[in-house]
C-alpha cells in the first residue's frame, strides 16, 4: 500500500490505497469525483483528461501514486463557485455539446491549449484536440467554443 498525498481542486487529500490504482479511479471512486469520465480506458478519447501540475494529462494513462506530491484539477475544480469559468461560458454559449460526454475532457483540454497557446486559432484547436474524441457534434461548435473560451481567459487572465 502507499500513502499518497496531494492536492485535488485546491484541498489536500492524503489516503492509503494500492499502488496499482490508476488516477482516473482514485478521483472517480475514492473522491467521488465523477465529473472525469472513462470513455475507452485506452488513450484514447480523452474523456479522463484533468490537470496535473497544471498540465493536461489523460488520468486513464497514470498511476495515482505518479501524482503523489502534486497539484490535479478536475473539471469540479474550475468554476469559482457558481461562476462558470471563462471556458465552461464559451462551450455553454456556443453549443458545444450534445450528450455532454467528452465535455469534461474537452473542456479540461482547451484550458490547458488556452495557456499553451499566444492565439488559439481554428487551426490551432483542430490540431491540439486531436486526442480528445466527440461522438455528437461534429467537432465545429466545439472548434469556435475554444476559440472563443481561449480569447475570454486571456481577457480576464483567468488560468
Ligand atoms: S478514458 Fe482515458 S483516454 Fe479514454
Ligand atoms: S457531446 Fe456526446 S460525445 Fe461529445
Amino acid at each position: 500500500m502507499f500513502e499518497l498525498a496531494l492536492t485535488v481542486n485546491g484541498r489536500p487529500v492524503r489516503q492509503t490505497i494500492d499502488p496499482g490504482l490508476l488516477l482516473v479511479e482514485f478521483v472517480r471512486e475514492h473522491l467521488g469525483l465523477t465529473g472525469t469520465h472513462v470513455g475507452c480506458d485506452t488513450s484514447q478519447c480523452g474523456c479522463c483528461t484533468v490537470h496535473v501540475d497544471g498540465k493536461a494529462v489523460k488520468s486513464c494513462t497514470m498511476l495515482a501514486v505518479q501524482a503523489h506530491g502534486k497539484s490535479v484539477t478536475t473539471i469540479e475544480g474550475v468554476a469559482a463557485g457558481d461562476d462558470l469559468h471563462p471556458m465552461q461560458q464559451a462551450f455553454m454559449a456556443h453549443h458545444a455539446l450534445q450528450c455532454g460526454f467528452c465535455t469534461p475532457g474537452m473542456i479540461m483540454m482547451a484550458m490547458a491549449i488556452a495557456r499553451e497557446n499566444e492565439e488559439v486559432t481554428p487551426e490551432v484547436a483542430r490540431d491540439q484536440l486531436h486526442g480528445n474524441l466527440c461522438r455528437c457534434t461534429g467537432y465545429l461548435n466545439i472548434v469556435d467554443a475554444v476559440v472563443a473560451g481561449a480569447a475570454a481567459m486571456r481577457g480576464s487572465n483567468a488560468r
